[in-house]
């Protein structure tokens, strides 16, 4: 196994002593890692390891100051040691490899230790919601806000397949889909993709019938195909029959989201997960505008359109009068409905990059990831 060290273009004094102390030698090769390179930049005084390593660690050391091809050390390492660099980190995500990341203090800047405390508060998130992330906030649409729409495939009632888009509203416990009435500053997260739709059209029949789906968005600016696959479960208004058919536990699937990764909230100040699903729906409607929400008041989708425009108001606050408008109001509400996809397989195309990566949920919820050629 190797273990890739690498400060880039600056030095690291500090980290470069201790990955040459005989301790930490001694810890690698317990691990099974049977080759160290370091790439220590302008600290080469400070890497000196034991002028003979034991035999019994079984390493071989290999180091530079530089190196114009640190593509074939990324791509073979086991684990990669670094400073907080941003460079440094993007190798390493987008390999997929586990990283320490070392934030180097003596800098003038505070600016290291920041990427490394970002990188550590998205640090429950799978790697594939980590990258799918990167990407949206590279195409300027971040997922807490402004998700770009997506294709959503189902398979209709003839067996045959059919894809429209869908505007997705972010993931569960991001942004304004809190997860209770207690989460006010969104205290969870969750890589469940929450899309929004009217419980009269077609794709809900069709999601009903057969909940596998397959999700596919193109983000131009970050060059990236991103597929989503997995499960649909459908979340009604309360007094729809289909309402108790939500079978997906939520609350076994987020976690705690950045702001209580905080130390000072940590361990047993977590409170306990509470996921309201009609807090969350209501949520999800609300941030609507008014015209958005006036088509949930509509005659269901698909159907020919009636001569009579007073059943398709554009903005339910301007309804004159009262009756009809609350009345509106409540159709509006009750056909609202969220479908909670509930993600296990990932595929992501970046063009820009060539590269391809495919992650898996296993059966105990973590993920695998494996490059494949695009
Ligand atoms: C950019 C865009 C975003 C859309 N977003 C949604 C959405 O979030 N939910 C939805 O039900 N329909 C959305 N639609 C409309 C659907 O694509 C589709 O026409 C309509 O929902 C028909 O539903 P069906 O496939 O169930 O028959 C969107 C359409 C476009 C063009």
């Amino acid at each position: 196994m190797l273990a890739y060290v690498t400060v880039g273009s600056t030095g690291f004094d500090q980290l470069i002593g201790v990955i040459s102390t005989p301790a930490f030698l001694r810890a690698l090769s317990s691990r099974g890692f049977r080759r160290l390179v370091v790439q220590y930049g302008s600290s080469s005084k400070s890497f000196n390891p034991p002028s003979r390593v034991p035999e019994t660690l079984g390493l071989s050391i290999e180091h530079f100051d530089y190196t114009r091809w640190p593509q074939q050390y990324v791509d073979n390492a086991d684990l990669i040691i670094s400073h907080a660099g941003t460079g440094c980190i993007l190798e390493a995500l987008h390999a997929g490899k586990p990283t320490i990341v070392v934030p180097n203090h003596d800098l003038m800047d505070a600016h290291q230790a920041e990427i490394a405390e970002e990188l550590a508060h998205g640090g429950r998130d799978p790697e594939w919601k980590k990258e799918f992330v990167r990407n949206l906030n590279i195409e300027n649409s971040p997922a807490t806000e402004n998700f770009p729409p997506i294709a959503l495939s189902t398979v209709d009632l003839n067996g045959r397949p059919s894809v429209r888009m869908v505007s997705p509203r972010g993931f569960l416990g991001d942004g304004f889909l809190k997860t209770s009435a207690t989460d006010q500053q969104n205290t969870w997260t969750s890589d469940i993709m929450t899309l929004c739709t009217h419980a009269q059209s077609n794709k809900v029949q069709e999601l009903l019938s057969t909940p596998d789906t397959q999700l596919v968005c193109w983000l131009p600016r970050a060059q990236a195909q991103i597929r989503c696959s997995g499960r649909a479960h459908l979340l009604f208004h309360p007094e729809n029959p289909l309402y108790s058919t939500l079978t997906l536990d939520l609350e076994h699937r987020v976690w705690p989201s950045r702001q209580d990764n905080r130390e000072d909230v940590a361990g047993d100040d977590i409170p306990p997960v509470v996921v309201d699903p009609e807090f969350v729906r209501e949520q999800a409607f609300l941030h609507h505008s008014p015209g958005i929400q006036a088509w949930y008041s509509w005659p269901a989708p698909g159907r020919a359109r009636a001569l009579d425009d007073s059943l398709y108001p554009k903005d339910l606050e301007r309804i004159k009068d009262s009756l009809v408008r609350d009345r509106c109001k409540e159709t509006a509400r009750r056909n609202y409905a969220l479908v909670f996809i509930d993600i296990d397989h990932v595929d992501i195309v970046n063009l820009g990059q060539s590269t391809r990566r495919i992650y898996t949920r296993r059966s105990d919820n973590s993920w695998t990831t494996t490059n494949v050629n695009p």
